[in-house]
């Protein structure tokens, strides 16, 4: 098997190098990931790099990931070997038919083309972006889009972000059980261009009369967001000025919070959880605290020949603190997921930490007691910000 999934990655390879590759897809999943169905696999250009654009297609969802092309090779043998039992590779040259059958034996044939146009390169997303950029008084105000609703040259990848976002947050939206979206906070709005985007998701295509707010304790930024809003006639949309810890209201329903930074992420999710909200989404950003606590205390296990490395100790620092929000979102009933939701090469703040309100499990709630101490022990950390707040320790 391993020679014929060799030999279907070189045809890959070739059909990129000839620049003919139109498509590869995988099918017939038979491995260990929840729900995954399909990957379809194109090649994309992303700031002239040529780079394989990965769909991956769950049961209720896409995930969109872009590889350099080794690694988007070596990716496409792993998951051959791992589960899927078909796969199709086309070029304008020609196809591929590749077949792992029941009884172990592994076909690979050469088809005729059945597509014969060259393929674009470019990111066509633009047709199914959920925020269209014409006619938008806010796309304009951010300085997005001219008022043609042409995206500005430099406003490009911020228009993608937006957009991104806007997609992970529709999907997890759908795969929750949230049945009155009744009211969004966007902790740290910044400038709003999600709070904006979202808010036009929410009632222009979905429908719904969600009441969106931002909260941020820059003036400037609170005064010019609600002047956009009132540009754009969004009467649901409004912005406080203030911290997010002062923020008394416990009606949210979801909360959401980018690039919060260090410990302001905490103080959204405790918000979160102090309103029970069905949804809590945040993209952390420097984690301070907990890299500070690691530096102080100088715990000696076996990760010090990484950690003496200033990055890897930041990097360190990143995954333990997320991990421990996790934990303690889990904790409070909430089923949780951690995933890179936008490439590296956009911003390398790309993790995005979700909550989903499930329902509490005191058994569970045990063990991950035991799990936080045992990680502060093992890093060397005295407290945790988020945990300080739960009055999970003192
Ligand atoms: C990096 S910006 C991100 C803005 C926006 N969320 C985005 O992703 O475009 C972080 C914003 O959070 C605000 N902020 C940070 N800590 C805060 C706090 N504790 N309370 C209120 N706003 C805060 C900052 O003023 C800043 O505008």
């Amino acid at each position: 098997m391993k020679n014929q999934i060799a030999q279907f990655c070189e045809q890959i390879q070739q059909a990129v190098e000839q620049k003919s590759l139109v498509k590869v897809s995988l099918g017939n999943y038979q491995g260990n990931e929840p729900a995954l169905k399909n990957i379809y696999i194109r090649l994309v250009l992303i700031k002239n790099i040529e780079k394989l654009a990965f769909t991956f297609r769950y049961k209720t969802k896409d995930i969109v990931k872009n590889f350099d092309l080794a690694e988007g090779y070596k990716s496409i043998a792993e998951w051959l070997e791992e589960g899927f039992k078909v796969a199709t590779l086309m070029s304008t040259e020609s196809d591929w038919q590749y077949e792992a059958l029941k009884n172990g034996k592994v076909i690979l044939k050469q088809k005729t083309a059945s597509v014969i146009a060259k393929p674009s390169l470019e990111h066509d997303k633009e047709k199914k972006r959920l925020i269209k950029p014409t006619e938008k008084a806010y796309l304009v105000d951010l300085k997005i889009t001219d008022e043609q609703g042409n995206v500005f040259k430099n406003a490009q990848d911020k228009y993608r972000q937006i957009n991104h976002y806007v997609e992970i947050l529709s999907s997890l939206i759908k795969d929750s059980a949230i049945e009155n979206l009744h009211k969004v906070v966007d902790m740290g709005s910044g400038k709003g261009y999600l709070t904006f985007a979202l808010y036009d998701y929410l009632h222009n295509t979905l429908g719904l009369k969600t009441q969106v707010q931002g909260v941020e304790y820059r003036q400037d930024m609170v005064d010019l967001c609600n002047q956009f809003a009132q540009n754009a006639g969004f009467d649901g949309l409004s912005f406080t000025q203030g911290t997010i810890l002062d923020y008394e209201q416990k009606d949210i329903s979801m909360l959401i919070a980018l690039h919060a930074c260090d410990t302001a992420t905490d103080d959204a999710i405790y918000k979160g959880l102090q309103s029970s909200a069905e949804l809590i989404v945040v993209a952390p950003c420097c984690h301070k605290q907990i890299r500070r606590e690691i530096e102080k205390n100088k715990a000696q296990n076996e990760l010090k020949f990484l950690t003496k490395y200033g990055i890897f100790l930041e990097r360190q620092a990143e995954m333990v603190t997320d991990g421990i929000r996790a934990l303690i979102l889990e904790y409070f009933g909430y089923k949780t997921k951690v995933f890179e939701f936008i490439s590296d090469a956009h911003t390398p703040k790309n993790v995005l930490v979700v909550g989903i309100k499930s329902g509490i499990n005191p058994k569970r709630q045990e063990e991950i007691l035991q799990e936080i101490a045992q990680t502060k022990a093992y890093f060397g950390i005295d407290y945790h910000h988020l945990e300080r707040l739960t009055q999970l320790s003192k």
